[in-house]
């Protein structure tokens, strides 16, 4: 069968696409469609032959059910009964959206279509076309995850050409699809409410217009070969990688740590944007910035896929804490390993120092210090390991070239003309140092046996390091202090000392990048030490109390 290609793009065409599309589910053919979520397999969903045909091109087993699109709440009466309040209240709240609803199904619904049960997942998508073709085929549109079973969702209508081609009618492009996990699944013909599969509604949203929900055990575990879970498809494996998967818990930061100090050369990682360039020889697959659930999700099953055509002999991924979209994509890593986890908290505090010359840094390193801190100096591990590691000096001398002297000592003022005279060349090396003195730092870190750790740094942000930190403090004096500190320290002229301090980044850069600002500007060194100490004390109980929650 050809697979006809249906491109939503020009508003003139776009009533000849909606009824060309229509036509091909009403005369019970089988159409991809868009949706918020993920690309869906649609069908007919009251015509047992048309959905047959969706469990024969997926190849999914009969007994996984598929769930009703519908442009509208006003649709549910039609296939459903003993509609609860709560389901008119959700959808008012969440309709179009990525929230599908569990409800007592009519006769009318065929059970071929719903795997043999009395009840059916109803969802109305948040895609404007896919709404239209609906209500222009007027039947409830039955539509699983258009991939082939087994295989990640697809996002993109060439993931869907990928797995379907040649197999169903038409397929309906309608770009990247803006969540990138599935449904949420609510069971509301349970009390209390049951969430069957976390997606992209976040339980949070629900409890505030539910109150209590339970949540299936088949969220946050493995089910056993005679277990059933209440979504049917929550048993299968969504993806299985030929490597092993491990899915790494804790804060970015400890999983970050733990993925330096235990992924393999030749292993895949699926790591958050800011920790992407420390695996040079790993396969990197980012998943979104730490902090951007959205981007996470919108990229987890792209980053599932991502090692299809490579030769890793392991994968690692970090998987963010289970608040909002967490939940959803934490649950679809774990189910692609297997719910293999390691949990990465270590119980160890890492915080990181920088701030400019003449702060007053090494004040709050030594009341650090003072607690039992072990205290790595990321300046002295540049500097060793340019004179020493094999790989870094291999890489800055295949990009600089002749910088190291013929008994094999880095040239380092032949290497400073190169990188700061050229902006470009300063990206290249700060790409080498980042993709090794992390590494490094933490190797040595945890080496230590130390609970409590500072990381020293003067690059901290722009070197990548702060976000392998629990807390980054950022030390601050005004810049009379600190020129007057630097003219008594170093003897050198005002004039000088006001041009090295300007050179330097800025207050407001420390103040955007670092997650705590020390302002340093006791007269004396023990004042400035107690002060730092107390400062760091807070910290301290302030993340032993935070992580917690991770
Ligand atoms: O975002 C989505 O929900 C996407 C788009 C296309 O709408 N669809 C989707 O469908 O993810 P599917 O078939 O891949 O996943 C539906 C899940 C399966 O795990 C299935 O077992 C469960 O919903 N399900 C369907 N009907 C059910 C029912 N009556 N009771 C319990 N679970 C049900
Ligand atoms: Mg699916």
């Amino acid at each position: 069968m050809t697979t006809q290609w249906f491109h939503i793009t020009d508003s003139e065409r776009q009533r000849e696409l909606v009824e060309d599309a229509a036509e091909i589910l009403r005369r019970g053919g089988l159409l991809a469609i868009p949706t918020e979520t993920v690309y869906g397999l649609g069908a007919d969903g009251l015509n047992e032959e048309a959905v047959r045909h969706i469990f024969e091109a997926k190849g999914r087993p009969q007994d996984n059910p598929l769930i009703l699109h519908i442009p509208d709440a006003s649709w549910l009466e039609r296939y459903c009964m003993d509609v609860p309040n709560e389901a008119y209240r959700l959808a008012e709240r969440f309709w179009p959206g990525p929230l599908t609803m569990i409800l007592k199904k009519r006769d009318i619904v065929p059970l071929r279509t719903t795997g043999g049960l009395d009840t059916v997942g109803m969802r109305c998508p948040d895609h404007a076309v896919t709404r239209a073709i609906i209500a222009r085929a007027g039947v409830p549109v039955a539509a699983p995850s258009a991939n082939t079973s087994g295989r990640p969702s697809c996002t993109t209508a060439a993931h869907v050409h990928e797995d379907m081609d040649g197999k169903i009618d038409g397929i309906v492009d309608g770009g990247d699809c803006r969540v990138g996990v599935e449904s949420t699944i609510i069971d509301l013909t349970v009390t209390p409410p049951r969430l069957l599969r976390p997606g992209g509604l976040p339980l949070e949203e629900l409890r505030e217009v539910l109150g209590e929900v339970a949540v299936d055990q088949a969220v946050t575990r493995q089910m056993g070969e005679n277990e059933k879970p209440r979504a049917p498809g929550m048993k299968y494996r969504h993806y299985a990688p030929k490597a092993p998967v491990t899915v790494v818990t804790g804060t970015p930061g400890q999983s970050a740590r733990y993925l330096l100090s235990h992924a393999g050369e030749q292993a895949g990682v699926i790591v958050f944007d800011e920790f992407a360039q420390m695996f040079p020889t790993q396969v990197v697959h980012a998943l979104g910035g730490k902090d951007d659930k959205s981007a996470q999700a919108h990229h987890v099953f792209d980053a599932l896929r991502a090692f299809d055509h490579t030769n890793v002999t392991e994968i690692w991924a970090q998987c963010p804490d289970s608040k909002g979209l967490g939940l959803a994509i934490g649950n679809r890593l774990k189910k692609a390993a297997g719910f293999h986890v390691a949990d990465a908290r270590d119980g160890k505090t890492v915080i990181g120092f920088t701030g400019g010359t003449g702060a007053g840094k090494t004040s709050a390193l030594l009341a650090l210090q003072e607690m039992g801190a072990y205290i790595v100096d990321c300046d002295a591990v540049y500097h060793e390991m340019l004179a020493q590691d094999g790989a870094m000096r291999r890489e800055i001398a295949e990009t600089f070239g002749d910088v190291f002297t013929p008994d094999g000592a880095l040239d380092r003022q032949k290497l400073g003309e190169r990188v700061f005279a050229d902006a470009q060349q300063l990206a290249r090396l700060d790409r080498i140092v980042r993709a090794h003195v992390p590494r490094e730092t933490v190797r040595r870190a945890m080496a230590s046996g130390a609970d409590l750790i500072g990381v020293d740094a003067i690059k901290l942000m722009e070197s990548g390091l702060g976000a392998l930190c629990d807390a980054t403090v950022a030390v601050l004096a005004p810049e009379e202090t600190r020129v007057h500190r630097i003219m008594t320290r170093d003897g050198i002229s005002e004039e000088y000392a006001r041009a090295r301090v300007r050179a330097q980044q800025d207050e407001a850069f420390f103040r955007a990048h670092c997650s705590h600002v020390f302002v340093n500007d006791y007269q004396s060194l023990d004042e400035a030490q107690a002060a730092a100490g107390a400062f760091l004390k807070e910290i301290i109980k302030q993340l032993k109390e935070d992580k917690q929650h991770v």
